[in-house]
């Protein structure tokens, strides 16, 4: 169990301040609200307890007015950081703020002696694709039949890393 919960100011490049900090239970709620408007196949809050009670590094934003802005889940493999989630609320996605989050990210794996990063995202995801591209991921492989995608269907994943 976490004893100590590690807060760190940010400021993007619009000189909006923003607080980011270790997820906590008691994050869950707000995180669902988020995660259920951002996706149409959203994680469950389970999915979140487990990630939680195995240590990975999770961390939630706020804006300066205390609302959750976003959040991301890692998971540490040898020097490879695995971006498990990252999401942005969905009325301030594309406002320059999964660019403040993967920055942290950077910070933290490089801080860990991780040498990349590594994720899967959806091919119908092309907002989430035209981000890591821009971000400097590039595919590196392929997941058959990796997501749900409704009425029994599957969808692959691509998995796309960033060498940092
Ligand atoms: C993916 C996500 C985390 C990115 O966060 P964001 O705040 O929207 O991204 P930003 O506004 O910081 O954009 C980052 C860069 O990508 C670019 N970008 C953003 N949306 C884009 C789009 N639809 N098409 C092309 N480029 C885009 C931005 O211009 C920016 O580049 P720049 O800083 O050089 O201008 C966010 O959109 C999100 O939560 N999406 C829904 C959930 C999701 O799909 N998560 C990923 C699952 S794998």
């Amino acid at each position: 169990m976490r004893t100590c919960v590690l807060s760190a100011q940010l400021v993007s490049e619009d000189s909006a301040v923003w607080q980011l900090r270790d997820m906590q239970a008691r994050d869950l709620d707000a995180v669902m609200l988020i995660e259920q408007a951002a996706y149409p196949f959203p994680w469950t809050r389970g999915n979140f307890s487990d990630s939680l009670n195995s240590g990975y590094e999770c961390k939630v934003l706020h804006d300066a007015f205390g609302k959750m802005a976003g959040y991301f889940l890692l998971m540490s493999v040898v020097d490879e950081y695995h971006i498990l989630n990252i999401t942005v609320r969905p009325d301030l996605q594309g406002q320059g703020v999964g660019r403040l989050l993967f920055k942290e990210i950077k910070s933290l794996a490089l801080g860990n002696g991780c040498s990349s990063l590594l994720l899967e995202v959806r091919p119908s995801n092309g907002q989430a694709l035209a981000v890591y591209k821009k971000m400097g991921f590039d595919q590196i492989g392929l997941r058959k039949n990796y997501y749900p995608a409704g009425e029994q269907a599957r969808e692959d994943a691509l998995v796309m890393r960033l060498v940092l």
